[in-house]
């Protein structure tokens, strides 16, 4: 039988409590520098007085959660004169600035739980905030900012809790929005009677740390499947070390997805797919294509094994755009809309690797060797093997800037008169 003790411990942990050492490590670390001019600090009288003409911070662990902001930018779902529901024309964060952080040298993010470093992750998480909620990157200041995206999958799966915990520990009124819990209330107001199961599309590590199925549990009964892609993300991306194309990959995945349902025979087909990753909606065609294959995809014995496991009708919830909402009502909530259209234009941030770190490892093309990436442990809170630089679009590979480029254009012109 448990003692009250173990119960109270099992409760927290099923709450997803962080009170543990990690974050604290991070908390005093940046209360030791309440100038914040050290790495991963803040200034403290910053988030002191009036926040709404601050900036909004947005951050992923590369450029995928550009997807993210370009929602963010789109939407328009409210009167901006009254916030009542209904869109006029004004995207809804018109007045508002941004500031992004891709932490690309340490990504993929969604290997870390696989290489047994969730713990690494978590503090790298608490660090992109930091870097948000600070004036310091490598070429000089930056503002702070009043609200926190965390536009990726993965680290909203392993580190919104410690976030909450870490501003509530610093007093700061800084609003925080994870994409994953955005996802599941997208997913449970487009649903209009859709009742079917739902596959959640997302890394390996945010399928393990099932944070989906759990956010979606609070909103609806529908079975969800979940998955996971260990080579998309990077593919999407133009990582040449995948050598299969983003075609390729995805109708395997969905196959080998569709496959393993089918063992378990689902009492309902898939009527929607949550695109549970940051690159995924920049692929949304590609995924419906791929499920629509293999619903009519006939056995070499003439049957069609999986059009029973696929609606004819499939729906596909992109969390970016309820991360949209969802910001706006809390800003709205908290009173912390900018009060004045921003004059300054968006800021991009980017990481990469620092070769004068020592011990840093590096590979033949100068990022950080996946040996080392995946080999650190926390506890170096103000670590700087990668630095924070100026994103521009000339940084961006010619893959991902080609997809910006084409898929993201509002984003994609604040990128192109950032310096
Ligand atoms: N941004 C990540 C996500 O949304 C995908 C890329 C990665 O694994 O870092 O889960």
């Amino acid at each position: 039988m448990r003692t009250p003790l173990a119960c109270l411990l099992a409760c927290l942990a099923a709450l997803g409590a962080p009170a543990d050492e990690l974050v604290d490590r991070v908390v005093n670390h940046a209360r030791a520098h309440p100038e914040g001019d050290a790495p991963a600090s803040f200034r403290a009288s910053d988030y002191r007085g009036d926040l709404r003409d601050l900036p909004i911070g947005v951050f992923d662990s590369g450029v995928g959660g550009l997807t993210v902001l370009e929602a963010i930018k789109a939407h328009d779902r409210h009167d901006n004169r009254t916030g009542a529901e209904g869109p006029d024309g004004i995207p809804d964060f018109q007045g508002e600035r941004f500031i992004y952080l891709g932490d690309q040298a340490n990504m993929p993010y969604g290997n870390y739980a696989a290489a047994g470093r969730t713990d690494f992750l978590r503090e790298l998480i608490l660090r992109d905030a930091v870097f948000l909620l600070g004036r310091r990157h490598l070429h000089g200041e930056k503002p702070p900012v009043k609200a926190v995206v965390i536009a990726c999958n993965t680290a909203t799966a392993y580190g919104l809790e410690d976030l909450r915990a870490a501003f509530k520990a610093w007093g700061l009124p800084v609003i925080l929005v994870g994409v994953v819990e955005a996802g599941a209330k997208g997913l449970q107001e487009t649903a209009k009677g859709a009742q079917g199961g739902v596959a959640v599309m997302a890394t390996v590590g945010t399928c393990a740390s099932e944070a989906y199925p759990r956010a979606i549990s609070k909103v609806t009964d529908r079975p969800v499947r979940q998955l996971g892609s260990a080579t998309l993300a990077a593919a999407i991306e133009g990582d040449p070390s995948v050598k299969a194309s983003v075609r390729d990959i995805i109708r395997a995945d969905v196959g080998d997805f569709l496959k393993a349902a089918a063992a378990s025979a689902p009492d309902r087909p898939f009527d929607t797919v949550v695109l549970g990753c940051t690159h995924y909606p920049l692929v949304a065609e590609e995924i419906h294509a791929a499920f629509a294959h293999w619903r009519d995809h006939r056995a070499s014995d003439g049957s069609r094994p999986y059009e029973r496991l696929v609606a004819p009708t499939l729906r596909q919830v992109d969390p970016a755009a309820w991360t949209a909402e969802a910001l706006w009502r809390s800003l709205q909530g908290a009173n912390l809309m900018a009060t004045k259209p921003s004059s300054a234009g968006d800021l991009f941030y980017l990481s990469v690797p620092n070769p004068a770190w020592p011990g840093v490892g590096l590979a033949a093309d100068g990022s950080l060797s996946y040996e080392y990436k995946y080999g650190r442990q926390p506890s170096q809170v103000g670590r700087e093997d990668t630095l924070n630089v100026p994103m521009t679009p000339e940084k961006l590979p010619g893959a991902t800037a080609k997809l910006v480029r084409e898929k993201l254009p509002l984003t994609w012109r604040s990128l192109q008169s950032a310096r």
